[in-house]
């Protein structure tokens, strides 16, 4: 796995309007990067970032005329940051039609980004892909359990994305956050890291040459368990949720 250097880099980040896309664009600059293409559903929503290096873009990743429009030529860096979660049980009478718009999202919305970059990619010497998944993809949370499912398949992609695009020189970092402090988790009522350490800690771990990127306190320990026992780590989500129903 090649690190990336963050320095002179062009990257585009997918909703970058609020949350952790935010702070990923404002942590790429603070690091030196070349140029953002700070991308959202709404780009009015980006108006207040002013600096010269940003390039304020329209882009929902559910619609592949934005998708098109967006890959930019000069893209070397990509942030598949963009995503919605849904609360609610499997038995839930709109589940389906949740779990299909977080699939769409979560998991669609990146595939065809890639499909669209990828030669831009190849022709600017390989570059990067950085997909913003969860830890809950790794091991399903049944609090989330269809967004869990949507990062699982991400997570998946991530895989082969780091196979098929390495032979091009693209590098794939796989980020498995813990609970962050933005809209999304704003029902989760348990300790949650900023989106500004989260953003610098992807960072340095795209510059470190992390495949897995665990960037906070909570993902480094499920981390460090996933790693060495993928049951271990489901079974004590089990009993997280079993002491909870008590
Ligand atoms: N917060 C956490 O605890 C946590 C933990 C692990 C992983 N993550 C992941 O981190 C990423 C960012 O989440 P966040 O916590 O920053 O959540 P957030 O504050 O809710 O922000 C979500 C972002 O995604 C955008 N978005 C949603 N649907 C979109 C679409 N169809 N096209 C383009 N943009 C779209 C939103 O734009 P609008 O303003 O237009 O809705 C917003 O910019 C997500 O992939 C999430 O799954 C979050």
């Amino acid at each position: 796995m090649n690190a990336r250097k963050i320095k002179g880099a062009v990257a585009l980040v997918t909703g970058a309007n609020r949350g952790i896309g935010r702070a990923l664009t404002e942590a790429l600059l603070s690091r030196g990067v070349g140029k953002v293409y700070a991308t959202a559903r709404n780009p009015e929503a980006l108006r207040d970032l002013r600096d010269e290096r940003f390039v304020l873009l329209r882009l929902d990743v559910t619609d592949a005329d934005q998708i098109s429009a967006a890959a930019a030529s000069d893209v070397d860096l990509v942030f598949n940051n963009a995503g919605v979660a849904f609360m609610g049980g499997i038995a839930d009478s709109i589940v389906i039609g949740q779990a299909r718009r977080e699939m769409e999202v979560n998991y669609f919305g990146p595939l065809q980004l890639l499909q669209c970059l990828a030669p831009t990619l190849a022709r600017n010497g390989g570059g990067a892909v950085v997909n913003i998944g969860s830890a809950a993809g790794l091991t399903n949370l049944p609090f989330v359990p269809t967004y869990s499912a949507s990062k699982a398949a991400l997570h998946s992609l991530t895989q082969a994305a780091r196979i098929l695009l390495g032979s091009q020189g693209t590098s794939v970092f796989g980020v498995y956050a813990g609970p962050v402090d933005t809209d999304m988790s704003r029902e989760l009522a348990m300790p949650k890291t900023s989106p500004r350490d989260v953003a610098f800690a992807i960072l340095d771990g795209i510059e470190a040459g992390q495949e897995y990127i665990f960037p906070d306190p909570f993902a480094a320990d499920f981390g460090r368990q996933f790693e060495s026992s993928p049951k271990a780590s489901e079974r004590q989500v089990a009993a997280m949720v079993a002491s909870l129903a008590a």
